[in-house]
């Protein structure tokens, strides 16, 4: 069942999921959650995939949120137990994707839609799309990880702003505070979030997914980002890649990565 929920088409190089449940605006529940969880997992060990592009499906909603209807009677055991699998399974593995994830934000962009977003490296809005973070109209707060996310991208302020009043942006608002990296017409979006893959395709895998670390790494306790870049930078020289980058530039030719 969960095949439905989610389209994946691979395509020179790029992978792009669409979630897949329009009647619910794209709603994230359980099964969507697995099925989207499992398409990121085996992506990352498929040879044929370099990127992977993240959209919604129909041109209303990239996601509305997570599913309200599941967990409107939840207890609080069951409320930390969705935050935290949702955290675990999903969220956290797109950011920590060794690949690079491009959100490509198709229409209503909330609540758990939008933390989705936030989760990705890089956000490409259709001028149409709307973001936010309602959570507290339905009396609970951000459970997939936007309290943390959504300052870290567009600074305290702009989030408690948009965290407390629960309401919606534009995409040209979202651009203005870093929230989103573009915005084009809605049916540029496809197109640009693919140019966006393609221009991080042209560099080499390996220190692609070394510097995604080494940005995370800034962000964790205990863990100093500065240390954990050189140790980062050292290990790239050890790489393939990093040979043969240099050679062919020394060369004046085009690279060829191996992504080892
Ligand atoms: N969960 C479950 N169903 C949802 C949904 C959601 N988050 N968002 C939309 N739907 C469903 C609607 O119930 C409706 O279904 P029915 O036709 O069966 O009634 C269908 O999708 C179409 O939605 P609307 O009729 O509401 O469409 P609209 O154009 O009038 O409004 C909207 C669009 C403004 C996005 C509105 O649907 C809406 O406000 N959705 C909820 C947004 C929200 O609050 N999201 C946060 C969820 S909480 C969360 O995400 C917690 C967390 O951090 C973990």
């Amino acid at each position: 069942m969960s095949d439905s929920l989610i389209l994946q088409q691979k395509s020179d190089g790029i992978l792009t999921i669409t979630i897949h449940r329009p009647q619910a605006l794209n709603a994230l529940n359980a099964e969507v959650i697995k099925a989207l969880a499992d398409a990121i997992d085996d992506a990352q060990t498929d040879g044929e995939v370099q990127t992977i592009v993240l959209t919604g499906s129909g041109d209303k909603a990239f996601v509305a949120g997570a599913d309200i209807k599941e967990f409107a009677d939840f207890s609080g055991k069951e409320g930390r137990a969705l935050a935290k699998q949702g955290q675990e399974i999903l969220f956290n593995r797109i950011e920590r994707s060794t690949k690079p994830v491009i959100a490509a934000v198709n229409g209503f962009a909330l609540g758990g839609g939008l933390e989705l977003a936030l989760a990705c490296h890089i956000r490409i809005a259709s001028d149409n799309a709307r973001m936010g973070l309602p959570e507290v109209s339905l009396g609970v707060i951000p459970g997939y990880g936007g309290t943390q996310r959504l300052p870290q991208i567009v600074g305290k302020g702009k989030a408690l702003e948009m965290i407390l009043s629960a309401k919606m942006i534009g995409a040209e608002q979202a651009a203005s505070c870093g929230l989103v990296n573009d915005v084009v017409p809605p049916e540029l979006l496809t197109e640009t979030a693919n140019k966006m893959a393609r221009s991080i395709m042209k560099n080499s895998p390996k220190a692609v997914s070394t510097a995604i670390q080494a940005v995370l790494s800034g962000y964790e306790d205990g863990i100093n980002g500065f240390d954990a870049e050189i140790n980062c930078f050292g290990a790239s020289f050890e790489t393939e890649d990093f040979k043969e980058g240099t050679q062919a530039f020394i060369e004046k030719r085009k690279p060829k990565f191996s992504g080892k």
